[in-house]
């Protein structure tokens, strides 16, 4: 098939480019001027940036994909300015998913898959949650509540474009490894250095994704008909206070310390503290059953801290 892979050079979409080539799909990689050099190697190199309409259709236009994968998110720029990263991130769920969703129907597109998260979920009280769950547009947080709005935006934009053009969109879990936030390059240094301690009693729970399983899942939406929204996650929703002494322990750091949910609010915000203290888990028994998707790391315990 004529895939475009829009966020080739993420995290995700970079492997996944090479995965749809290695299934002998012909696939166009969607990049920004300024990113050419970080282009994966593809059957073509379309030039736009998403926010930029005229450009996007122009781009799809060139190459004419059958299905359209999303991968774009501006989270990279988490790390120097996270203010900047989520505002970006809002425009490109936002703006961003319109123009593509309009750039794919003007080419011709009958599939469209894309990225969104597994833990915007709405607290229900229980422990791990499926995708009827309501997101949480309403979080507490002002910050969190614009973020999660802009994910519901994304997902009814993908989700309703139109009758010719069907929708998946893949709500990855925390991603871990190489190139990620829970990378030891990034999160391990914080544990390393005494940075990451755990809130009341770490009850919070995350579903853990490593990133060659967000790769797969996404293979499969592209060669699957499902259509919906699908947690892309694990099979062992860990609370925080399994997960990150056990992160400590493969680092060969000092068990973290327990500090009051107070003092995690002033030190991280609301969000991370949920996060640790509160948050629910996502199972993945749709995308088992209806894409016929299952993680290769079925547990976090068999990566987590390692790369
Ligand atoms: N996905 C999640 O659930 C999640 C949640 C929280 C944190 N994180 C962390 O955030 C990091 C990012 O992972 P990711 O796969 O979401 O993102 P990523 O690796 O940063 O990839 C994002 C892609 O979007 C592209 N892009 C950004 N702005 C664009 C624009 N205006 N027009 C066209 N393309 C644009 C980027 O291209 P350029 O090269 O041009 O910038 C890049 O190819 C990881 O470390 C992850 O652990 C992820």
């Amino acid at each position: 098939m004529r895939i475009l892979v829009a966020g080739a050079t993420g995290v995700v979409g970079h492997p996944l480019v090479g995965a749809l080539r290695a299934r002998g799909h012909q696939v166009s990689a969607l990049v920004r001027e300024e990113s050419r050099a970080r282009a994966p190697e593809a059957d073509a190199i379309v030039v736009a940036d998403a926010l930029d309409r005229e450009a996007l259709l122009a781009a799809l236009s060139e190459v004419r994909p059958e299905v359209v994968v999303h991968q774009m998110t501006a989270l990279r720029l988490m790390t120097d300015n996270p203010p900047e990263a989520f505002a970006q991130t809002a425009r490109l769920r936002t703006e961003g998913t319109a123009n593509l969703v309009a750039a794919a129907r003007a080419a011709g597109a009958r599939r469209l898959v894309a990225q969104s998260i597994a833990f915007a979920a709405a607290p229900t009280g229980d422990t791990v949650v499926d995708e009827d769950v309501p997101l949480h547009v309403d979080a507490p947080d002002p910050g969190w509540a614009a973020t999660v709005q802009a994910v519901a935006a994304l997902e009814v934009q993908v989700l309703g474009a139109s009758l010719e053009l069907s929708g998946a969109v893949l709500r990855y879990g925390t991603l871990y490894g190489p190139g990620t936030g829970y990378a030891r390059t990034a999160l391990g240094q914080q544990i390393l250095a005494g940075q990451i301690p755990l809130p009341g009693g770490g009850a919070g729970i995350t579903s853990f994704l490593h990133v060659e399983d967000a790769v797969g899942a996404a293979l499969a939406a592209v060669e699957s008909e499902a259509t919906g929204a699908f947690h892309i996650t694990d099979d062992e929703p860990a609370p925080a206070a399994q997960w990150l002494p056990h992160y400590a322990g493969v680092l060969g750091a000092p068990a973290p310390r327990t500090i009051p949910v107070e003092m995690a609010l002033r030190m991280f915000g609301w969000f991370m503290t949920h996060q640790l203290t509160a948050a629910a888990g996502a199972s993945n028994a749709r995308a088992r059953t209806e894409l016929g998707w299952k993680p290769l790391r079925p547990s976090w315990r068999d990566g987590l801290g390692q790369e």
